[in-house]
């Protein structure tokens, strides 16, 4: 069950952070760039936002940005639980593991200069009715799927009707209102193997940044909202091909190749990927597609397989955490793509394009992960600070989901 979910590199100490920004020097350009996006970089994306804002409510009003923000207290705990939500895998049911500690359900996100609603599960399904939306991703992908499911499941009941022999293709139907839900797994949406070295997996990829993976743009004509997302798998030795040319590595240092950060060959496989829904003919004219930023991971005294953990009962705040090292790197790039893709398809044929910059608000939440609660015996040697449990912080992604469909449908 875990084994395709938990990449065997899913490295995040701030001392591993440091190493990976310690990337050679930028040139004046990125410089440049990076100053640029760090000053201004944030202002076109919350025009952005604010282009399908109509009201001046306090909700969601002109000025807000709902992603800067901070957690604040809430008594009203999650709406659902492990026993209203039975679609919840049981590696993701902390409750389920022993998790005791349950504060960590007893906040709500406060953006600064406004209220992000509470999710409403009428209201989404309202606005999906009759569509089809797919999460198209890794692993984390596949927890906001379910996050959404259970959401979703306190006023209709989501039926299985496709999985496939890996469960990283699975498609649940809400009859009520007549809409689909679907997952798509790809690890780095555009086609990544594992090398082969003499019949061992080697544990580092080929990655082919003009190939966007077949698996899930293949499926993409059947969808009316997709969310993509990508991030973890980058932290890997990465050879990345464009065409039949070796353009760079990551994590090589070899003679005569050049070295890449993890957050380019990201960049490059989400410019593809974007391009390719962008600029795709037989795909519905009103797809709308919404890019999840990074997620970021809390391995404390260690890594992943150096016994790091999250043992964490409660959010930072803000003055606690600092989106730096590569993380920024991974929030920049993002942030370019999404502008590079938005600013492009205002000629000729628009297409709809959306962010939910979580990333921020997610490095808040230490106490979200499934930590040591995800049951499995290999748990007891490692840590899941990377995935989240549910229900948890993650539900807010949603939230955010629901914001930016309201404002589309208005
Ligand atoms: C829900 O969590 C409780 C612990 O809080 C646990 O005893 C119970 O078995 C869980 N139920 C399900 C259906 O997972
Ligand atoms: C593959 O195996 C052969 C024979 O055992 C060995 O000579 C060769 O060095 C191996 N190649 C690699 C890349 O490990
Ligand atoms: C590969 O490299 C050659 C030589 O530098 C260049 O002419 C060609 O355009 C490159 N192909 C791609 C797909 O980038
Ligand atoms: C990490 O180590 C410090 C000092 O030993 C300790 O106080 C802290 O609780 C540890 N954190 C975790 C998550 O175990």
């Amino acid at each position: 069950m875990k084994s395709s979910v938990l990449p065997d590199k899913l490295i995040s100490t701030r001392k591993d952070r440091h190493r990976f920004f310690n990337f050679g020097v930028l040139p004046p350009f990125l410089f440049f760039l990076s100053l640029f996006i760090l000053y201004y970089g944030y202002e076109p994306l919350r025009l952005t936002r604010n282009a399908y804002v109509h009201d001046h409510s306090k909700y969601e009003g002109e000025d807000c940005d709902l992603y800067m923000g901070r957690w604040v207290p809430e008594l009203r705990g999650s709406s659902y639980t492990n026993s209203s939500c039975r679609t919840i895998p049981d590696w993701k049911n902390c409750f389920l593991q022993g998790r005791k500690d349950r504060d960590f359900l007893n906040w709500r996100w406060k953006p600064v200069k406004c209220e992000l609603p509470r999710f409403d599960p009428e209201m989404f399904l309202e606005i999906v009715r009759g569509k089809t939306m797919a999460f198209i991703g890794d692993s984390l992908a596949r927890n906001q799927m379910e996050s959404l499911l259970c959401l979703l499941s306190q006023v209709d009941t989501p039926v299985d009707i496709y999985k496939d022999s890996e469960n990283r293709f699975h498609t649940w139907r809400f009859a009520d209102h007549d809409f689909t839900l679907k997952v798509f797994w790809s690890r780095f949406l555009v086609n990544g193997e594992e090398i082969v070295i003499n019949g061992t997996l080697s544990s580092s990829f080929e990655l082919h940044v003009d190939r966007v993976d077949e698996k899930w743009t293949s499926e993409l004509p059947g969808v009316d909202y997709a969310i993509i997302s990508s991030g973890h798998w980058f932290f890997r030795k990465i050879y990345v091909y464009d065409g039949s040319n070796l353009t760079g590595c990551v994590y090589c240092n070899e003679p005569n190749v050049n070295s890449f950060g993890p957050e380019r060959a990201l960049g490059l496989a989400l410019r593809s990927s974007m391009n390719h829904i962008k600029n795709c003919k037989n795909c519905k004219s009103g797809l709308v597609t919404v890019l999840r930023m990074f997620s970021p991971a809390h391995f404390e005294n260690g890594t992943w397989n150096t016994g790091g953990m999250c043992r964490r009962t409660s959010p930072y705040t803000e003055r606690e955490v600092t989106l730096d090292g590569t993380y920024l790197q991974f929030w920049k790039v993002q942030l370019e793509e999404f502008e590079r893709v938005r600013l492009a398809s205002h000629g000729g044929d628009w297409r709809r394009f959306g962010v939910l910059d979580i990333t921020r608000a997610m490095l808040m939440r230490p106490d979200g992960h499934v930590g040591e609660f995800s049951g499995n015996k290999w748990a007891r040697a490692y840590s899941d600070c990377l995935h989240w449990c549910l229900p948890g912080p993650i539900d807010v992604w949603n939230e955010f989901l629901m914001s930016y469909l309201r404002k589309l449908a208005r």
